[in-house]
């Protein structure tokens, strides 16, 4: 039977990582994933992991397993960091979280629930988006639409294309938003744009899902939930997937959240009550380890305050490597104008790069970047960027 099996393509990030492992050159750069290198190269686990992670094994007394929805004081964590300490969403318990397997799973999560519980199938996604959001929402059987996004002239949001694609979403349709730091552009919407959107969308009575995976890397915590905050004044009801596998930097123990927002506390514990059917068909309940150390670390005023700080180390660390990088290639006497690189938000640059100049620079130069021409700033460091810039310069 399996003689009849075709292959399938490579994964367009991941597949790019097993390249690069497989690769024998010594100098070679990976600036695929989107994965925090510190200056000396390293993803270390932070601090604040560590301590917690100490203290975790030291306390813990079972390996029982989880309820469906994963550590009750987890999901009340992530909520405080959706929507703010004492949100009236969080006293009217109208948000209602479920732990998952990283941000991946919790868009799986919410495609299952669109395709199950909603009337509408029809997901609207901004072009370009991350290169597995097709994959996941095809996998429920949605419809995918795509609304313009990036324009490649002025390096900059085509807000314009967006709201004209968007006029033709209807009420019901699912509306896909990166909460901050859009992945691969690095370009979010303005506060007033995202005041514009938010009232639209309750007017028009789309239903949004934020994709928040980089809460932090933008400009802090607060800040970055600017956009999830502003719809959530004015729509009832949203979805939320949140990754925290790149602000505790715990990629491999996939941490996410599933969160649904209803009209009100009934309306919400319905929907969720669906939520956990649909995850025990799945994977039945996650596993424990990351959300109990996310819990503790938010749940103690000093690691909180640890884990702030370096969340900003990492964040100022990717914002130095922008300013070096456009500095680097100008200095390299490169005229193209890479000035853009330093206005964008979070880990990607979308370089402006073409598919041939991408492949030069992985078959002469091994140097990993997506097809698109995103280019992970926060593998860059000050004993890769002279290299990167050669390469970019001699490929340009
Ligand atoms: C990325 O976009 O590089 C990350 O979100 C990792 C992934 O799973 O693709």
């Amino acid at each position: 039977m399996f003689e009849k099996v075709t292959a399938a393509p490579a994964d367009p990030i991941l597949g790019l990582t097993d390249t690069f492992r497989n690769d024998p050159r010594t100098n070679k750069i990976n600036l695929g994933v989107g994965i925090y290198k510190n200056e000396a190269g390293d993803t270390p686990v932070l601090r604040c992991v560590k301590k917690a992670e100490a203290r975790l094994v030291e306390e813990q007394t079972t390996k029982n397993y989880l309820a469906i929805e994963g550590v009750a004081a987890y999901a009340g964590v992530v909520q405080k960091l959706l929507f703010g300490d004492n949100a009236a969403i969080i006293q009217e318990q109208r948000a209602r979280t479920a732990q998952s397997p990283g941000g991946t799973g919790a868009l799986r999560i919410a495609g299952e629930f669109i395709a199950r519980q909603l009337n509408s199938n029809t997901i609207w996604i901004s072009n370009p988006t991350w290169a597995n959001h097709k994959a996941v929402f095809a996998a429920s059987g949605l419809e995918i639409k795509e609304y313009g996004y990036y324009n490649a002239e002025t390096k900059d949001l085509d807000f314009d294309a967006m709201l004209a694609d968007l006029a033709h979403a209807k009420a019901g349709d699912v509306v896909l938003l990166h909460g901050c730091c859009h992945n691969p552009t690095g370009i979010d919407p303005t506060p007033e744009q995202w005041q514009q959107l938010a009232k639209l969308s309750a007017e028009k009575g789309w239903l949004p899902l934020f994709d928040f995976a980089y809460q932090g890397f933008g400009k802090g915590i607060d800040e970055d939930a600017y956009g999830l905050r502003v719809f959530a004044e004015h729509n009832t009801e949203l979805l939320i997937a949140s990754s925290f596998s790149k602000n505790f930097g715990m990629y491999n123990e996939r941490v996410g959240a599933f969160t649904l927002v209803a009209n009100n506390a009934d309306a919400a514990n319905a929907s969720f009550s669906q939520v956990k059917t649909i995850i025990r068909a799945i994977y039945s309940n996650p596993p424990a380890h990351g959300a109990n150390v996310i819990a503790m670390i938010a749940e103690d005023e000093a690691l909180y305050a640890d884990w702030l700080v370096e969340l900003a180390e990492m964040r100022d660390r990717i914002q130095e490597m922008r300013t070096l990088f456009v500095e680097k290639l100008a200095s390299r006497g490169v005229s193209k104008d890479f000035s853009f690189i330093a206005r964008q938000n979070g880990m990607f640059s979308f370089s402006g790069l073409t598919k041939p100049q991408v492949e030069r620079l992985k078959d002469e130069f091994g140097i990993y970047i997506v097809g698109s021409g995103r280019i992970s700033v926060a593998g860059i460091t000050k004993s890769n960027i002279d290299a990167l810039c050669d390469a970019i310069a001699a490929v340009i």
